[in-house]
């Protein structure tokens, strides 16, 4: 990974699950990482994983004015992760929707606000995290799914526009991450068991399987306008 070496990588959603793992793979590869997140307790605790050398930031992408100061108080970056997403889900008729607008404005408009005041380097990388549900609904989480077509609708076409800054989504299956923390533990494990079983890859996947994913389309100078599934063959399944 030579072509991060002191690169500068901003991970929005860098504290946990799928972001942290990305923030902790750059660090190893020699980047000067930024983590950034609405809550400074889980940005201390997430930075003590990753070394002295990362830095934090207290970012919330619903903040429009703060997510544009943060960018004029920063050099520009040489790529850009957005994982960052807090999604309430349910049935279209049970779902309030006023949850269901924050779902959308957390993870697609929380995306379109970084894309939008990002200082980014010429040859710069911006990479989105969207999901299965995209291509493969769910009669419980049709929303979810809408808005990861969103999502990638908006990195094919931002690839486009931004050209030459390079822009791909990652698509993940379900992941073992704090973000099903919510659910009880005995829960939490039938759901993966079930889902272990039912998928052709016979097993849940984990937050390194998607920053591998994450740390090709950043380094792979082709890649652009790219969705890249890692879903254990849900969406084949
Ligand atoms: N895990 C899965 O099975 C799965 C499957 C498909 C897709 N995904 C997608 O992958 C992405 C990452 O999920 P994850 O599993 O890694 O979840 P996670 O462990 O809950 O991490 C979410 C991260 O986003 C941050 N965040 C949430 N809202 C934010 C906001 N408004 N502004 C800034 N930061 C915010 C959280 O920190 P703070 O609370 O400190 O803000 C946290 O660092 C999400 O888009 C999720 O939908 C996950």
């Amino acid at each position: 990974m030579a072509l991060l070496a002191d690169s500068r990588v901003l991970v929005v959603g860098g504290s946990s699950g799928i972001g942290l793992a990305v923030a902790c793979a750059c660090v190893g590869a020699g980047a000067k990482v930024t983590i950034a997140s609405r809550s400074q307790s889980k940005l201390a605790e997430a930075v003590r994983s990753l070394g002295s050398t990362a830095r934090t930031a207290v970012l919330d992408t619903a903040d429009e004015d703060g997510v544009a100061a943060f960018f004029r108080d920063h050099e520009a970056f040489d790529h850009v992760v957005v994982s960052a997403a807090q999604t309430p889900s349910g049935p279209l008729r049970q779902l309030p929707l006023e949850q269901a607008r924050s779902a959308m404005d957390s993870k697609f408009w929380g995306a379109y606000r970084i894309a939008r005041f990002a200082r980014l380097s010429e040859r710069a990388s911006l990479t989105f995290i969207s999901g299965f549900l995209s291509e493969r609904p769910s009669a419980n989480a049709v929303l979810q799914g809408a808005i990861n077509a969103a999502l990638e609708a908006l990195g094919r076409g931002l690839a486009l526009e931004l050209s030459p800054v390079r822009v791909n989504v990652v698509s993940p299956g379900m992941i073992d991450t704090p973000l099903w923390s919510k659910l009880d533990p005995a829960a939490r494990n039938a759901m993966f068991e079930r889902a272990a079983a039912s998928l052709p890859a016979k097993a849940v996947g984990q937050p390194t399987d998607i920053a591998n994913a994450v740390l090709f389309a950043m380094t792979t100078l082709f890649a652009t306008g790219s969705t890249i599934r890692v879903d254990g063959g849900a969406t084949i399944g």
